[in-house]
């Protein structure tokens, strides 16, 4: 995060901060900006970003009905293998996402190429799956700002922004081996032409005089496409990964179209 900030452009204050892969959010909840657009292509987790900001006390009600389970949790996570799926109501599978986060193994969000949810249960003692005091920021933080939510594919964001942006951007990352192809957030994941079609959305930005932020993988094919920008190593630490050894620090690419 520090390293992240640093590289961001100063007198950010009256523009549009617009993150087009907001995931968590960890970038936007650090700086909090007032005027922002936000989207990310999963549906499931726009629905949740607009129940905390639009039905917070019925999500809570909800939420506190969940049970730390392992027989519980695959009937909640089998719901999206069901016709069941189309009758839930927006907090039922806010709620739900949330919940299947909170006790499934190490937090992962994966489905397999149905799209469906396959993380198994992470048996954890006590996992806090309503965790009131951060909803409650994040609803009050959603409503006292002009934040926009958006569920699409990052190009049409980036194609209607307007000229007093600053973009953002923490795509799907370009696997630095072949163990670690993991990408699989949206059904499909990402190969070499999304990352390419990425970085001709970036050139774009470019053209129209539209500073970018972008983070990925330090491997050989991402420095190759943004050989022509500003490029900075950093270190990042990583607690998701298959393999624990490869959880800890490794190198990442910060990509920036000003000095
Ligand atoms: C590396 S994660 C972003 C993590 C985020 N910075 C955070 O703090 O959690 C990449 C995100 O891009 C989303 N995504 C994948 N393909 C997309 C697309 N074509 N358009 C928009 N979002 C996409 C995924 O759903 C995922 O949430």
């Amino acid at each position: 995060m520090p390293s992240i900030v640093a590289l961001m452009p100063k007198n950010m204050k009256n523009c549009t901060y617009v993150e087009p892969f907001v995931g968590g959010g960890a970038v936007l909840f650090y700086l909090q900006p007032k005027n922002a657009i936000i989207n990310d292509f999963n549906s499931e987790l726009i629905n949740v970003y607009e129940v905390v900001k639009n039905n917070l006390n019925e999500l809570i009600i909800d939420l506190k009905q969940h049970k730390n389970e392992s027989d519980y949790f695959y009937n909640i996570r089998q719901l999206d293998r069901t016709s069941e799926f189309e009758k839930l109501g927006k907090i039922q599978r806010a709620s739900r996402i949330i919940y299947l986060n909170k006790t499934c193994f190490n937090g992962l969000y994966r489905v397999n190429n149905a799209g469906e949810f396959n993380s198994p249960f992470g048996r954890y003692k006590n996992p806090n799956i309503v965790n009131e005091p951060v909803l409650k920021a994040v609803s009050y933080y959603l409503n006292s700002n002009n934040i926009e939510l958006l569920n699409g594919d990052y190009e049409d964001v980036l194609k209607n922004v307007s000229d007093n942006s600053f973009v953002y951007l923490d795509p799907p990352y370009h696997p630095i081996s072949e163990s670690s192809n993991f990408t699989g957030y949206v059904q499909g994941g990402w190969n070499m032409f999304d990352q390419a079609r990425l970085r001709e959305a970036c050139d774009d930005l470019t053209n129209r005089g539209i500073k970018f932020l972008l983070s990925n993988s330090a491997s050989g094919f991402i420095k190759d496409q943004y050989r022509n920008y500003n490029i900075t190593t950093v270190k990042a630490t990583r607690t998701i990964n298959s393999d624990a050894d490869k959880r800890g620090e490794i190198d990442e690419l910060l990509i920036r179209n000003y000095e």
